[in-house]
């Protein structure tokens, strides 16, 4: 890849940001053609590459009536699931209980991003 120092050393800041505990958010704004996807390839594998778990979404034209479909990848990763389908899902992920404690009770909710057909909790019913 040619030149982006500059826009490479941002998305550095941000991830050591990311990685002492902050949070955050870098838009790549550019018109069609000019790199932005390659800046971005570039940055998450060198993140990856440095040991960092690299979680990826996208948006599709296509599919704009669906919802939460940008978080699909993201969570398909997450649990586990980012096989070449994630319409053949088991009901329940083998990766869910490693969320956290209290993602039991919520985890019905991934039912709305993921082909999942986890059960209602009382706090999500
Ligand atoms: N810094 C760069 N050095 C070399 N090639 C690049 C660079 N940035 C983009 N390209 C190439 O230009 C083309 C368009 O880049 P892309 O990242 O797909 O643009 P965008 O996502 O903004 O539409 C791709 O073939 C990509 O590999
Ligand atoms: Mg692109």
């Amino acid at each position: 890849m040619h030149g982006r120092a500059p826009e490479l050393a941002v998305l550095f800041d941000a991830l050591a940001a990311a990685q002492a505990g902050g949070t955050g958010i870098v838009m790549v704004e550019a018109d069609s053609g000019l790199g932005k996807s390659r800046l971005l390839t570039e940055r998450c594998q060198r993140a990856a590459a440095s040991g960092c778990l690299v979680l990826a979404g996208q948006a599709d034209p296509i599919e704009r009536r669906v919802p939460l479909q940008a978080w699909r990848g993201v969570m398909a990763k997450l649990l586990g699931l980012d096989g070449p389908s994630t319409r053949d899902v088991p009901s329940s992920p083998p990766a869910l209980p490693s969320l956290g404690p209290d993602l039991d009770i919520h985890a019905s909710l991934l039912n709305a991003v993921l082909p999942l057909d986890l059960p209602d909790s009382p706090q999500t019913r």
